[in-house]
């Protein structure tokens, strides 16, 4: 059987992006991946978060970052030398799905408490510290789930600084601290849990609530209060900022160089590329292969935005054809996601060829596919689909990467993307697969279900743009189905395709849940594609979530 790759590996990645779609190359070559560089890291300051395999670890490291202060999630067990050479000015430790009780649970190293660093532990990390330090954690009388009054017990704590004495936390746990460790004072509680937070020293914090959570009043405050306040990081982690320490990274690692990037239109290319640029201007092709399975407009779009407003060297190849001859007759998806892989890595080589010698190799790489690349769980997570990003190379071109989005999460992306002054529809545009329309349509590929697809597709896009909707979404689209269905128009019967029209609300497009569109703008976006497109005579809104769906339909 052919191997499939997770889909969970790039849940965070854009609009045909070049990140992950290397990874899939590269697996179905059976290659090594192409040698990562090592960039040193710079002396700002840094929070370190010690995974202890919590769904919401990536939530915390994202809270800090948006303190502006800088942040890395490692794995609980990482040695010293490693966290010592991130410059850290802090530690928090994350919750876990394990009991400290339990044989072999996880536990913290020796350094967070003889580094002498502040140090805020939150649900197991909080059970994990009392435990470590002697006090008895037990399963409590009642599971605690949801949102809970927090009491605060200790005025003056610079951890509440600024908050009332009493608002809304939200908890997820069953264990309990029994007992304060040796030096540690109640800072605030809760009706089932005495020891709802603990604090020694204004410097070691358990808090057994969630503050990276939304539900959580205040949660944002209480991150400040500890990186600004506690751990004393100066906040400067900006776009602005990045912007110049990248392009000192990018010029310091390429040097005399030159770079390709497959540029996709996606907001992650798309900012790789322009900071790429910055440092190394002329030094930078960029290759943009339109596949045919594009929305209409988009190819003139991206080379209007890259070559004409921005002037970078972007080399434009039409392989509409080629795609679709190879599409010709395929209606099984995962062929389909193969066979366009496959071709696109095909055209990039022949592309890059004639560039002459190229040294390295730019990826739209962030930080969630960074993480999740090395976190035992996504490795152990089931395969959906073949995904795959534009930019899938194989390691016998012998590049180095590029990746100067490597530690960023999407919303940084946005926001450094609008810093290098790229278009704002640019920067918000909605994720875009990599196979493209191709996906979208059920069965075989022809040009005319694309035109009908590119058409209906615009419609809808139009209609959400008019409703002020199109940022609130995670994703919205038509699907063209291969059912046709009877219908009347006039006084004629019609015999027309089925389209489905999705649109999603997803932090993350791990899950998401299908929108609650407005019922007049359903009927808009129906009365227009039945009346503009002849061969749809009938839309159905898709109303299921992911899981049990995924977002694209194929
Ligand atoms: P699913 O359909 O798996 O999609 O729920 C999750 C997110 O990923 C996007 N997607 C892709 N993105 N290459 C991509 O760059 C792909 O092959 C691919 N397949 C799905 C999808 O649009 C959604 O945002």
């Amino acid at each position: 059987m052919k191997k499939k790759v997770e889909s969970h590996r790039i849940a965070a990645s854009d609009d045909i992006e070049v990140s992950t779609y290397l990874g899939l190359a590269k697996e179905l070559r059976g290659e090594q991946p192409v040698v990562e560089p090592k960039l040193p890291p710079s002396d700002r300051d840094t929070i370190v978060v010690l995974d202890f395999g919590s769904q919401y670890s990536m939530l915390i490291a994202r809270r800090v970052r948006e303190c502006h202060v800088y942040c890395e999630l490692v794995s609980y067990d990482t040695p010293w030398e490693k966290i010592a050479s991130l410059n850290p000015r802090g530690l928090i430790l994350s919750g876990g799905p394990a009991s400290v009780y339990d044989s072999g649970a996880p536990l913290p190293l020796p350094y967070i408490y003889e580094s002498h660093m502040p140090v805020m532990g939150i649900c197991y990390g909080m059970f994990a510290i009392a435990s470590h330090l002697g006090a008895q954690v037990t399963r409590g009388a009642k599971r605690e789930y949801g949102h809970t009054i927090l009491h605060v017990s200790e005025e003056g704590s610079p951890l509440f600084a600024g908050l009332p004495s009493s608002f809304p936390v939200w908890m997820s746990h069953g264990d309990q601290v029994m007992e304060l460790p040796p030096g540690f004072k109640t800072l605030a509680h809760t009706e089932n849990s005495p020891f709802a937070v603990i604090g020694k020293d204004n410097s070691v914090y358990g808090l057994q609530f969630h503050p990276e959570v939304v539900h959580t009043a205040h949660g944002k405050t209480i991150f400040q209060n500890f990186v600004l306040q506690i751990c004393g990081c100066q906040g400067n982690w900006t776009p602005a900022n990045f912007i110049s320490e990248s392009v000192d990274k990018i010029k310091e690692q390429v040097g005399g160089g030159r770079v390709v990037c497959a540029l996709s239109g996606g907001v992650d290319s798309a900012v790789a590329a322009t900071l790429i640029d910055r440092a190394i201007g002329n030094k930078l092709t960029c290759i943009f292969i339109n596949n045919g399975l594009l929305r209409r407009d988009e190819p003139e779009r991206v080379l209007s935005t890259f070559k004409r407003h921005l002037r970078m060297d972007v080399v434009y190849v039409d392989a509409t054809d080629r795609f679709l001859e190879r599409l010709k007759g395929v209606s099984d998806p995962e062929q389909k996601r193969q066979l366009i892989g496959n071709e696109f890595i095909q055209i990039f080589e022949e592309e890059a060829a004639t560039l002459g010698k190229i040294d390295f190799l730019a990826q739209g790489t962030l930080y969630p596919d960074v993480i999740e690349s090395t976190s035992t769980d996504t490795k152990a997570a089931a395969k959906i689909k073949s995904h795959h990003n534009v930019g899938g190379l194989p390691a016998k071109m012998n590049f180095t990467l590029v990746e100067p989005l490597r530690y960023l999460f999407k919303d940084e992306v946005r926001q450094v993307g609008l810093a290098l002054g790229l278009p704002e529809d640019r920067v918000w545009r909605q994720p875009f697969p990599g196979p493209g329309l191709a996906i979208r349509i059920i069965g075989d590929v022809t040009r005319e279900k694309l035109e009908i697809l590119r058409a209906a597709d615009w419609i809808l896009m139009s209609e959400i743009k008019k409703a002020n909707l199109y940022r609130q979404l995670w994703q919205s689209f038509a699907v063209l189905t291969d059912v046709k269905s009877v219908g009347v128009m006039g006084d004629y019967r019609t015999y027309g395709y089925l389209l489905a029209v999705r649109a999603v609300t997803s932090e993350d497009a791990m899950t998401a849940d299908w929108a609650r569109l407005p019922h007049d703008l359903l009927a808009t976006i129906s009365d227009r594609i039945v009346n503009e497109i002849p061969s749809v005579n009938r839309v159905v809104y898709d109303i299921t979530s992911k899981p049990p769906a995924t977002i694209e339909w194929e």
